[in-house]
């Protein structure tokens, strides 16, 4: 099939590879010259785990095009996803500008019958606003051609995105009509051979269940982290906990560890936009909102710690393991780490940040603060500094030298923002280590 995607940025693209590897031609179109420009040379824009391997061979083959043009692209397109941003506005309400603007944009342009599928994570209702607008660009240059409108919400996790995509948990589609259901199906076929992982429903229900779905996940990480406060008060192991509630079938283990808090690019916004669109139904979500709360409280426990044990930072170096949101990815966007190296940097604390890969982002986000240094890897960022505070869980640093460390650094203070090592070892190698929900006498 051919096959459009507006919007190359960690969804799209990974969509663009993922169908070109299964035999579809895909054009990928955005906006961003420079992006389109780098992909034309084979240099990705993002960091994921095996895309660029699944790119340079489907674009060698010549099955995936990159286009600035939507005159360009939409000529002899089957189905067009819209891979398109949908940050918070500054009130939490989803921000739609880039879903309005791609429409404002195929509208004029539209001469064949197109299947138009939202991939985006938007509200309940935009498939159908969407729609709308498209009629009205239509029927003002008195224009009649075909159109279908579906939702796709995509549920890929960065850093395991290609896997994720290649063989789904499952693949939901929001339809209201029997084309683009067909053309749906057909285009996803190659995903779901072993087993029917094909999800059909109607459009607001699609649109509502991927918020939930996120919201849920978020739902056990609050409440994970929310019984890792409490074990602090009282002398309990969170670990110990996680074990028992794991343990159970009913609950699994999944999303139970208890850290820094969640951020990225989309539980933090897409609970926001829940949180919005119950409020424009005058509907109160309490559990959405608490989980809210309880994360944005979380995001600040780790710096109050540190500043308690070391008072006063004034002076102090701290080393930060780990800036992007989660590990085997260079996304920044809504990173606890920003948080904490703020807060440190408020206090007259000295920074010593490494990460394996999201240090050129981190720079962009971070260049206005003074006091940084950007280190080339986990030893150098130790070195000379009163305290480590690790916030990204990244495998590498399981396996440091632990005697090199402490030796290089001036103060041995070790705070384990997500549960990574043993206090008891970490105690015998020298460290005052401080973990998430973790017993004092084990801390320290
Ligand atoms: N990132 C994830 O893990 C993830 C997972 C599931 C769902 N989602 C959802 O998918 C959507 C996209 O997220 P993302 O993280 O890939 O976004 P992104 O910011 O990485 O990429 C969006 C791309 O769209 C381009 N763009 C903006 N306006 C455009 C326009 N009018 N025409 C053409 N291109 C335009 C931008 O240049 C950018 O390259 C969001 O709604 C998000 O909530 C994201």
């Amino acid at each position: 099939m051919n096959v459009l995607i507006i919007g190359i940025g960690y969804v799209g693209l990974v969509t663009a590879v993922c169908f070109a590897e299964m035999g579809h031609n895909v054009t990928c179109l955005d906006t961003d010259v420079e992006k389109i420009a780098k992909l034309r040379k084979g240099e990705l824009p993002i960091f994921e785990p095996g895309l660029s391997e699944l790119a340079a061979r489907n674009g060698a083959a010549g099955r995936l095009k990159y286009s600035c043009s939507y005159e360009e692209s939409l000529c002899e397109v089957d189905i067009c996803f819209l891979a398109l941003p949908t940050p918070a506005n500054p009130d939490g309400t989803c921000n739609l500008d880039a879903l309005f603007s791609a429409v404002d944009a195929i509208a004029p342009l539209l001469s064949s019958p197109l299947t138009l599928v939202v991939k985006s994570t938007a509200p309940p209702g935009t498939a159908y606003t969407l729609k709308k607008r498209l009629l009205s660009e239509l029927y003002k240059r008195e224009r009649n051609v075909d159109f279908f409108f579906a939702v796709n919400p995509e549920f890929l996790k960065q850093g395991n995105a290609v896997s994720d995509f290649m063989k789904p948990d499952r693949i939901l589609l929001g339809v209201e009509d029997a084309h683009a259901e067909h053309v749906l199906r057909e285009i996803y076929r190659g995903f779901s051979l072993s087993h029917n992982r094909i999800l059909v429903m109607d459009i607001l229900s699609a649109e509502l269940a991927k918020y939930a779905a996120n919201a849920m996940l978020a739902t056990r990480i609050s409440f994970m982290n929310e019984l890792a406060y409490l074990c602090e008060k009282v002398g309990a192991n969170v670990e110990s906990i996680r074990t028992a509630l794991g343990a159970d079938v009913r609950i699994g283990y999944s999303f139970l560890y208890p850290g820094v808090g969640y951020g990225g690019s989309c539980f933090p916004k897409d609970l926001q936009a829940l949180l919005a669109t119950a409020k424009e139904q005058a509907v109160e979500l309490k559990i959405i909102s608490a989980v809210h709360e309880v994360n944005e409280r979380q995001k600040r426990l780790l710096g109050q710690k540190i500043a308690q044990v070391l008072q006063p930072l004034h002076g102090k170096v701290i080393a930060i393991w780990g800036l992007s949101f989660k590990p085997e990815t260079d996304d920044m966007r809504g990173a606890p780490s920003l948080v904490l190296i703020e807060e440190l940097i408020a206090q007259g604390a000295s920074v010593q940040l490494f990460d394996p890969i999201a240090m050129p982002n981190a720079k962009k986000i971070l260049r206005h603060l003074p006091h940084l240094t950007f280190c080339q890897d986990e030893y150098a960022a130790a070195r000379n500094a009163d305290a480590i505070a690790l916030i990204t869980e990244w495998k590498q640093f399981r396996f440091v030298d632990l005697e090199k460390i402490i030796s290089q650094m001036r103060m041995n203070y070790f705070f384990d923002g997500r549960n990574q090592f043993d206090p008891q070892k970490m105690r015998m190698h020298g460290f005052a280590y401080y973990g998430v929900g973790l017993p004092e006498k084990s801390s320290s």
